[in-house]
């Protein structure tokens, strides 16, 4: 039913067909229709960050940004589902087109810019939402909230995200917000990690709840720099990382139709890139805390190595839309 699905959805442009894919699901998640994607959850449990998750294959963030769809990703069998980037307030993203499909690489640029509707409308989705598995709540900055302050979007995200998430990602990876990636480096990064975790024990404290806190990081790091964001994740005791965002780097497409077009690449292109750099934070960690390993996973033997490059969990995106849900049964039976 997929493949007739893809073979429809792949005529329309890539953005009217996510939204088009997204108001069905919402629409029928929650009638009989949901039949039609439901398939039993693969028993395949995982202990990771104190957490307890179904399988070890979960949806990455970006695919369902203000968790409109939860309990329909759910039904596909996901060990655990991350919803945003979300961010204070609302905003539209960045101007359309922004989303291209790079087919002959199973590849997808977007340059989205975290539209979203905000991280009210998002709890208040979470909250409608029936699933009781693993929920990740992705958190960002506003475009327009200067880099400096940046620090203050993350912590009203995480202030509201607290008692409805069971784990917080840090978003400093997307490509899409100008500056964003710095936060990924020296005294900004300390200063931000700082102000979170401080923010996390006053909630913990508060709410009787432990939320772990995750930062997710770009495949774009020189071995110094994921040597040094390693360096600072444990020194802040950041409870995982997710590895990783999407690539700025075309060198595996530049001869592709939409090489060229301004964003992040995801999906086969940047499977290496991204498990190299699982490797070397696996190095550097020393299992001293969880990865979640990200990147171009389109096949069981792709999930294997990032499995083998040190990564306790998975998650999908581009390789979801490219080969549907059929692939979260292979990894979530088989990983
Ligand atoms: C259209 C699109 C939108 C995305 N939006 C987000 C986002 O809002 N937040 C985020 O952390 N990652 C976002 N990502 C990155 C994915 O979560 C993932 O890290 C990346 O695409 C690599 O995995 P993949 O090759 O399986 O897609 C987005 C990816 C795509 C393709």
């Amino acid at each position: 039913m997929y493949s007739l699905a893809k073979a429809v959805l792949f005529q329309c442009d890539p953005e009217k067909s996510h939204e088009l894919t997204l108001s069905l699901l919402a629409k029928t998640q929650h009638t009989p229709l949901a039949a039609l994607y439901r398939r039993p959850i693969a028993n395949n449990p995982v202990s990771v960050m104190g957490l307890n998750f179904a399988n070890p294959v979960g949806l990455a963030a970006g695919l369902d940004k203000d968790g409109e769809c939860i309990d329909a990703f759910a039904a596909m069998g996901f060990g655990f589902i991350e919803i945003g980037t979300v961010t204070p307030r609302p905003q539209v993203g960045n101007d359309k087109p922004r989303l291209f499909r790079i087919k002959p690489a199973e590849g997808i640029i977007n340059r989205m810019g975290f539209n979203n509707k905000g991280i009210d409308n998002l709890i208040e989705n979470v909250k409608q939402s029936r699933y009781k598995g693993i929920l990740g709540i992705n958190i960002g900055k506003n475009k327009d909230t200067p880099i400096e302050h940046g620090k203050d979007d993350y912590l009203i995200c995480m202030e509201k995200a607290y008692a409805h998430a069971s784990y917080i990602t840090v978003n400093i990876s997307s490509p899409n917000t100008p500056d964003l990636r710095s936060l990924q480096y020296g005294e900004a990064l300390d200063d931000l990690l700082s102000a979170l975790k401080e923010k996390q024990a006053t909630l913990a404290a508060a709410q009787h709840k432990y939320v772990p806190l995750v930062v997710k990081i770009a495949p774009d790091l020189s071995s110094a720099e994921t040597e040094q964001i390693a360096d600072s994740l444990l020194r802040f005791h950041i409870d995982g990382v997710i590895a990783t965002n999407t690539t700025l780097d075309r060198s595996l497409i530049f001869d592709l139709p939409h090489a060229h077009e301004a964003g992040g690449l995801s999906g086969r292109p940047v499977q290496n890139k991204s498990t190299q750099v699982i490797r070397e934070l696996a190095g550097y960690l020393d299992g001293k805390l969880p990865i979640i390993g990200v990147g171009g996973i389109d096949s069981l033997t792709a999930a294997k190595e990032k499995v083998a490059a040190g990564a306790s969990l998975v998650q999908l995106y581009t390789g979801f839309i490219y080969h549907g849900p059929g692939l979260v049964h292979t990894l979530a039976r088989h990983l």
